[in-house]
Formats: structure tokens, C-alpha cells, sequence
């Protein structure tokens, strides 16, 4: 291969660099109007009276519009038919949207949304994922019943139970949402926006507005990350403009702050994980029994499609003979959960992997041999009975990331080298990712690509998913370039539009590779192998090739689609072949605490994957030094501060991310155990970089000040606390 695996540069790189890349808020069109949302202050409580009349007769002000002026249906069609764009007789979490004011100036703007009328009658809410536990406020169940649970137990040689808590997390995209939606003059409306999803928030515009899907043309703008946080998320802003839109006739902006971005938009699901976990004496896992439940906030957007990831991987990368395993999203009064880069998976992660560490110490086994000892090989069966057929590399990952890290030299000298205030540790955890969107989302699982090749060479590719920062634009452009035989520098991929390419689903489940870059093949195929006969004998440039083909009237155009393989799923059991293939990862981490102070500063990480062919080994490593980093901030610092419902810390001054002067060395290991069906052997690295992160990092933290913590993030105060608590027995 030429093109394929090669370190391209990425084509978008100069412009994002440089500032001429351009995003939602550098869209202006003449009369554009200034939106602005009317948000509840409440948790829970009954809208008694909505009155906009004296918004609307303000001065500038376009219109005020209500749940009453929607023409479609006031639903955000996901999975489950909960959530209205507005609310109209009960609002369910702060930051909830009331009222919309289209305006010529913000200053008006924000005078209207002042003037609207709102009589509330305050209800209780439920705060807590306890609290909606205990009470049974179910949004979602998915179960696993596998084996005899019961029998393991009664032989096993220990058993292992714990309780674990992890936290919010935000994705803190560097770019707020935004939309601008105009009308196109034809009945219909026209939508740009900052997003993963175009489809999605295509079809929720178009069922908001009573439109058909053809009347309702969605484009992506540069967009300033995503990492699940723009996957549905979006489509309640769009479908915000694209109703004033409709409504004044006139083009329509909005832009959130970064205080509504956090306060309404979907985070990372807290979780609590009840695990217990049965070992032979010589480190065998033989069965687990777990309650995993996500607080799903108020509606129940992805959280059922979350919780489902989560429990299918939930006995970590290992052999798990036996498993009985129940998952619940419980519904409160808070801001909707959603989709964040793993989707599920960091939070039971945490626990699995904090269990085989907690087995192997009471077994007297070094982390690194009871993983080695149940890790997942060609042939074996996941906790969903899946027989890995091909295209398991987890065991060379493992010891790859262990030898490059030292592993068992700096395993024993951190031992011995626990006096002082600052103590060194290592850990080690796994993980896997099925790829795509397995069984549950089969029916948005085929992807579209459109190819052309015009007369002096040069190749456009329209495709459904989108470019978020992951490097999509670079391998897709290597694919089809690779597969024309043209140069690289000959591809431009265009920006996603609804109106030009089949609906190729969303932009998640680190799927965009394999999916988009099948149908990217599939068409650079067909057109190569017309091009093929005129070419037969000869030796030509690729202009040359392309200007004898248009000589003799060939068609260089072509439509690729892409269909997976078949997968299955037992919703009783929770058994089947869930994902069409897995991708595999390990990290090694290096810490210093400071026993004094709490302080956890990682020095090193060393984070490796098996990810199938690697396209582009920048890119790929790119994703992994982002997903490491998005991993500690998880796993140290990220958490929100709320009081009765309400997020205290929604801006960067107080919600805390890693920056450039936190970041460690960060190793990327990638190895490639090719996928039959993937394009060129490839799988998928959008989400193992953050998975096995924290309980990585919480692993080392034992090994250097002998504390295990059960709930992260570890940050200096709970961790200063918990050793306080230690040494007073
Ligand atoms: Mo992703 S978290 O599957 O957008």
C-alpha cells in the first residue's frame, strides 16, 4: 500500500491553525435575527401560566414562541419518546427550554425573554440516582444471564465485592452548539450547524416542523469537538432556529454561552456499580454478579443505548464463563446523560478493572499475570457468549504496553520505595470496544459515500458522517485515494450535507473508519475498475488516466455503500454476536503521590491498542494521546459541584479540565490485528483511549500510598481525606 498507513497531513489542519477554518458563529447572513431561550430555574415544577404577549410587542423583537406555535410534534425523536423541544405543562430539569425570542438585537433579545410571563408551581424532585433507584424510576433495564451464577459462586476460591461511584463528566468541547437555520424559499429549511449527527438532527427538525425529510437540508460546519456531546444533543437547538426560522421568514442564529452549554447539554452519566466477582486460586475468573446503575437525568435520550455498551462489556476484556448482571438508567431531575467517548464503558470499567486488581492482591499475583490469565484470544467467548472469530490482539497489547513501560523492574522498585511524602506507583487496566453500533442500532448502521472524479483528476467525496477533530477528512481522503491509485493531495472530502449522501447514521461508536471508509471504497472501486480496461498496458500519470477515460466517455462518478455483517442479541439473556468486531487497549500509568498534600500527578502513560489496520498512525496516535488525556481529566479532577439540582461549577473557571501543563508523556502502542471486513484491515480508536484510564490510574495510586480508592475522581481533597481516614484506622 502506497497511501494507506502512511503519516498524511491532515487537510483541515492549516486552516484550523491558522483561523481561517469556518465554524457556526463565523456564518453571517444578511438579516440574520438573534435567538434566545427561556430557561426554567426549576428542577420539577407545573408551568401554571406562559404568557409572551408583552415579549412580543417589544421593540426588534421578531417573535416569542411556545410548545402552543410548534406546527410538528413537540418530541425530540430517539429512542424513546420522552422529551419535548419545549416544555409545555411540567418542566423537568433547570436549564429546560420554555419559550424562544427571535430579535435584531441581542440587548432586545434579552429584554423579551425578561418580559414573557411564567407562573411555576414547584414540585418535588428526585436529585439522586440512589433516590430514583430506591424508588424505581426505570428509563432503562437491560439484563445478562449467562452460565450458573449461583454454582460458580459456592466453588470459587475468593470472591470480590465492592461498591463504586463515578462522576459527571463533561466534554467540554472547545466550541459551545450553535445553529443558523434559514428558510430555502421553497417551504422548506436549510440548517448549519456545529455537530456529529446530521441525520439525527435532520430528522428532528423535520418531525418538529411537520416537514418532509426533503425539505429540511442539514449541513455540518467545522466543529470544534464533539466526543459524544454533539451526537443528539444538537437536534434541540436546530430544531430552536429552524421553528423562528420558519416563523419570521428570516434567517436565525443561535449560539449557546458556555454556562447554558453546561447546564442543559448531555454529560457523562454518574454511575454506581455494585460488583461482586468469583476467582479460582489460580486467578480464574469464573463468574460476576453486578448492579450497574446510570443517573439518566430527566429524559431518556441515549441512555438506554449507553447502559447497553456498558453492560456488554461489562466483565472487562476477560474470559467470564458465568455472569449475572442487571443495568438500570433511573430518571431525575437533572439535565439529560448522554453519549461521551466510551459510552458506558468507563464507568463499569472502573470496577471491573478495580476488581481484578483487588483479586490478584488477595491472591498474591501481580496485576499483569491475572490479566494475562483471563484475557480474551481467538476462539474465546465474550461475557455475551460472542465467539471471537478473528482479530484479537489484547495479549500483544498487554505486553507491548508492559514492556515498554518496565513494568515488573519499576513494579518492585516503587514497592520498596514507599517512605517520604512522594510515593511512586504503576497500574495496569483493559478494556475492549465492540466497534459500531452492534444490534441494538442495526438499523442505522449502513453508511453512504459519494465519489467523484472530475476531468483534471481531482476527487470530491460527499459523505454522512463527520469530521469532529478525530482525523475523519484524512483517512477517508487516504482511502479513496489509496483505492483510485490518485495522489492524496488530488482527494477534498466535503462538508456533510443531508441533501447530497444517503443517511449514513451518526458519527459515533467509533464507527466513522470503518463504515464511511467501506462505502469510500466501495465507490473508488466501482470507478477504478471502469477506469481499469483503457488503462490495461499502459504506465500513466493519474491525470493521464483520467483525461483518456473522459476522452472515451467514461462514467467516473460512484455511489459506495456500506452494510456490516449480521450480529444477534437475546434480550433476555443478553446473549449474541453484539458487534460485528472489537477493538482491544491497555494502559500502563505511572504516578507520584504526594501523601502529605493528596496530590496525584501522573508522570507517564503508556496506552496501547489494537485497532486493526491504522490508517494513519498520526492521526491514530492523536486519538490516543487526546483520549488518555480526556481519561485522566476523568480520572483526577473532572466533577460537578451540584446543589439542589443545580450544576455550581458550569464554566472553565471552576469546571476543571486538564490543560498542556498537566499532560504526561503520553506513549501511544498501536498494534494491528487486521479485520477481514474492515477497509484495508481496519477497526476503530475514537473510544478505547479514555476506557481503562482511571482504574489505571487508581491501581497506581495503591501501589504507591497503599489506597484504593472506590470513587473518582482522586482528586487532592478525597484522596488527602481517605489517607487521613487510613491512618486513623
Ligand atoms: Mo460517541 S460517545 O459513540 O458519540
Amino acid at each position: 500500500m502506497n497511501i494507506v498507513g502512511q503519516r498524511a497531513r491532515r487537510p483541515d489542519a492549516l486552516d484550523k491553525v491558522k483561523g481561517t477554518a469556518r465554524y457556526i458563529d463565523d456564518m453571517a447572513l444578511a438579516g440574520t435575527l438573534y435567538a434566545g431561550v427561556l430557561r426554567s430555574p426549576h428542577t420539577h415544577a407545573r408551568i401554571l401560566r406562559l404568557d409572551t404577549a408583552r415579549a412580543r410587542q417589544m421593540p426588534g423583537i421578531l417573535t416569542a414562541l411556545t410548545a402552543k406555535d410548534i406546527p410538528g410534534k413537540n418530541i425530540i425523536p430517539l429512542i424513546q419518546p420522552d422529551q419535548p423541544m419545549l416544555a409545555e405543562t411540567e418542566v423537568n430539569h433547570i436549564g429546560e427550554g420554555i419559550a424562544l425570542v427571535a430579535g435584531e438585537y441581542r440587548v432586545a433579545v434579552e429584554a423579551a425573554l425578561a418580559a414573557i410571563e411564567v407562573e411555576y408551581e414547584p414540585l418535588p424532585p428526585v436529585l439522586t440516582l440512589e433516590e430514583a433507584y430506591e424508588q424505581q424510576r426505570i428509563m432503562a433495564h437491560w439484563k445478562i444471564r449467562r452460565g450458573d451464577v449461583k454454582a460458580a459462586f459456592a466453588q470459587a476460591a475468593i470472591v470480590i465485592e465492592n461498591s463504586y461511584h463515578t462522576p459527571y463528566q463533561e466534554h467540554a468541547y472547545i466550541e459551545p452548539n450553535g445553529m443558523l437555520a434559514q428558510p430555502d424559499g421553497m417551504g422548506g429549511v436549510t440548517v448549519h450547524g456545529s455537530m456529529q449527527c446530521p441525520f439525527y438532527v435532520q430528522k428532528a427538525v423535520a418531525s418538529i416542523l411537520g416537514l418532509g425529510l426533503n425539505q429540511v437540508r442539514i449541513i455540518q460546519m467545522v466543529t470544534g469537538g464533539g466526543f459524544g456531546g454533539k451526537e443528539d444533543a444538537p437536534s434541540v437547538p436546530a430544531a430552536m432556529t429552524a421553528l423562528l426560522a420558519v416563523k419570521t421568514g428570516r434567517p436565525v442564529k443561535l449560539i449557546f454561552t458556555r454556562e447554558d452549554d453546561m447546564t442543559v447539554m448531555s454529560k457523562r452519566h454518574p454511575g454506581w456499580i455494585k460488583y461482586r466477582s468469583a476467582f479460582t486460586q489460580a486467578g480464574e475468573l469464573l463468574a460476576v454478579e453486578v448492579l450497574y446503575v446510570l443517573d439518566g437525568g430527566a429524559y431518556a435520550t441515549l441512555s438506554p443505548a449507553v447502559l447497553w455498551r456498558g453492560i456488554n462489556h461489562a466483565a472487562g476484556p476477560y474470559r467470564c464463563p458465568h455472569a449475572h448482571v442487571d443495568a438500570y438508567a433511573v430518571r431525575t431531575h437533572k439535565a439529560p446523560c448522554g453519549a461521551f467517548r466510551g459510552f458506558g464503558e468507563p464507568q463499569i470499567v472502573f470496577a471491573a478493572e478495580s476488581q481484578m486488581d483487588l483479586a490478584a492482591e488477595k491472591l498474591g499475583m501481580d496485576p499483569l499475570e491475572i490479566r494475562l490469565n483471563n484475557a480474551l484470544e481467538v476462539n474465546d467467548e465474550t461475557i455475551t457468549g460472542h465467539r471471537l472469530a478473528g482479530s484479537v490482539g489484547l495479549k500483544e497489547v498487554i505486553r507491548k504496553v508492559v514492556t515498554a513501560a518496565d513494568w515488573s523492574a519499576k513494579r518492585q522498585s516503587y514497592a520498596q520505595s514507599c517512605a517520604g511524602s512522594v510515593r511512586r506507583g504503576i497500574g495496569l487496566a483493559a478494556c475492549y470496544y465492540g466497534v459500531g453500533l452492534g444490534s441494538l442500532g442495526r438499523f442505522l448502521n449502513p453508511a453512504g459515500a459519494n465519489v467523484l472524479v472530475s476531468g483534471d483528476g481531482s476527487v470530491t467525496l460527499a459523505v454522512g458522517t463527520t469530521e469532529i477533530g478525530q482525523g475523519m477528512v484524512t483517512v477517508l481522503a487516504q482511502i479513496a485515494a489509496e483505492t483510485l491509485g490518485s495522489p492524496m493531495e488530488c482527494v477534498r472530502v466535503l462538508p456533510p450535507d443531508t441533501s447530497q449522501v444517503p443517511d449514513s447514521g451518526p458519527t459515533v461508536a467509533s464507527r466513522t473508519t470503518l463504515m464511511s471508509g467501506n462505502a469510500v471504497r466501495a465507490a473508488c472501486l466501482e470507478i477504478r475498475g471502469r477506469m481499469k480496461p483503457l488503462l490495461e498496458g499502459k504506465s500513466l500519470p493519474w491525470a493521464d488516466q483520467v483525461r483518456l477515460c473522459v476522452e472515451n466517455q467514461v462514467h467516473l462518478a460512484a455511489q459506495g455503500w456500506a452494510t456490516p455483517p449480521k450480529t444477534t442479541y437475546d434480550p433476555e439473556t443478553g446473549q449474541g454476536e453484539v458487534y460485528i468486531t472489537y477493538s482491544f487497549s491497555a494502559n500502563v500509568v505511572e504516578v507520584e503521590v504526594n501523601a502529605d498534600t493528596g496530590e496525584v500527578l501522573v508522570t507517564r502513560i503508556y496506552s496501547g491498542h489494537d485497532v486493526g489496520k491504522v490508517i494513519n498512525p498520526t492521526t491514530g496516535e492523536g486519538q490516543i494521546e487526546g483520549g488518555a488525556l480526556q481519561g485522566l481529566g476523568y480520572a483526577l479532577v473532572e466533577e460537578h459541584a451540584v446543589q439542589n439540582g443545580r450544576i455550581i461549577n458550569n464554566q472553565f473557571s471552576t469546571y476543571i479540565i486538564p490543560t498542556a501543563m498537566d499532560t504526561p508523556e503520553i506513549m501511544p502502542i498501536i498494534v494491528e490485528h487486521e479485520y477481514a471486513w474492515g477497509p484495508y484491515g481496519a477497526k476503530g480508536l475514537g473510544e478505547t483511549p479514555i476506557i481503562a484510564v482511571a482504574p489505571a490510574v487508581t491501581g497506581a495510586i495503591v501501589q504507591a500510598v497503599g489506597l484504593r480508592l472506590f470513587e473518582i475522581p482522586a482528586t487532592p481533597e478525597r484522596v488527602w481525606q481517605a489517607l487521613r481516614r487510613k491512618e486513623a484506622g
